[in-house]
């Protein structure tokens, strides 16, 4: 089944949303292979963090029938100001979601509207274990840049991270 239709809305996150991000990012942290953070999410948490994001750095939903099924987010890639055009893209599925197309919607929606926000590049890191996360990157033309070597660590075991980059169809 594919939902990339117009069954799929992606729409700005509001603090309603709070609790289904949260739930969502720890189902792809228990998974172990998505990204270094731990959890939980509870919602007060993921209600201030949503909160505390300046304009550049947008959190959107995609529902399904009215039900978030997923969620992406932009923020800088790094603090110093020449690369303030480099964002990093996060995209996240319900697991009972998963394979139907949101997380393309999704990520298809991030470089239609990043350079809105001032991006002229996306990037990704992604765990060398995340054959999804790849191929996500890959179907909308990212490219692996290189990985980098023990980069952080899950459980107390030092991991790799596989940096993938995409430039962006600026405005004339
Ligand atoms: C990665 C993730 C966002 C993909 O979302 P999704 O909705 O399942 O992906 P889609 O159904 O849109 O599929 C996108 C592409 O990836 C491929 N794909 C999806 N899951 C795959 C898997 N497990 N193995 C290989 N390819 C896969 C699809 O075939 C599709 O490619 P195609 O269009 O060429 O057929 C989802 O698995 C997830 O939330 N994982 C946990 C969080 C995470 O790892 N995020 C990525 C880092 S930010």
């Amino acid at each position: 089944m594919s939902v990339t239709g117009p069954e799929l809305r992606i729409r700005p996150a509001e603090p309603a949303d709070a609790a289904a991000i949260g739930a969502i990012y720890d189902e792809g942290i228990e998974d172990g292979i998505a990204t270094f953070a731990t959890g939980p999410h509870p919602e007060g948490e993921r209600r201030e963090w949503l909160s505390a994001r300046p304009a550049n750095a947008p959190v959107y939903c995609a529902e399904i029938s009215g039900r978030i099924a997923g969620w992406s987010a932009l923020a800088p890639f790094s603090h110093r100001p020449w690369y303030a055009g480099v964002g990093e893209y996060t995209v996240y599925v319900a697991r009972h979601a998963r394979g139907a197309g949101v997380g393309s919607g999704l990520l298809e929606h991030l470089i239609s509207t990043a350079p809105g926000h001032g991006y002229w590049k996306l990037v990704g890191m992604i765990l060398p274990q995340n054959g999804a996360g790849l191929a996500l990157a890959g179907r909308h033309g990212f490219t692996v840049v290189g990985t980098h070597r023990g980069h952080g660590r899950i459980d107390g075991a030092w991991r790799d991270v596989t940096l993938v980059e995409r430039h962006l169809h600026l405005p004339d």
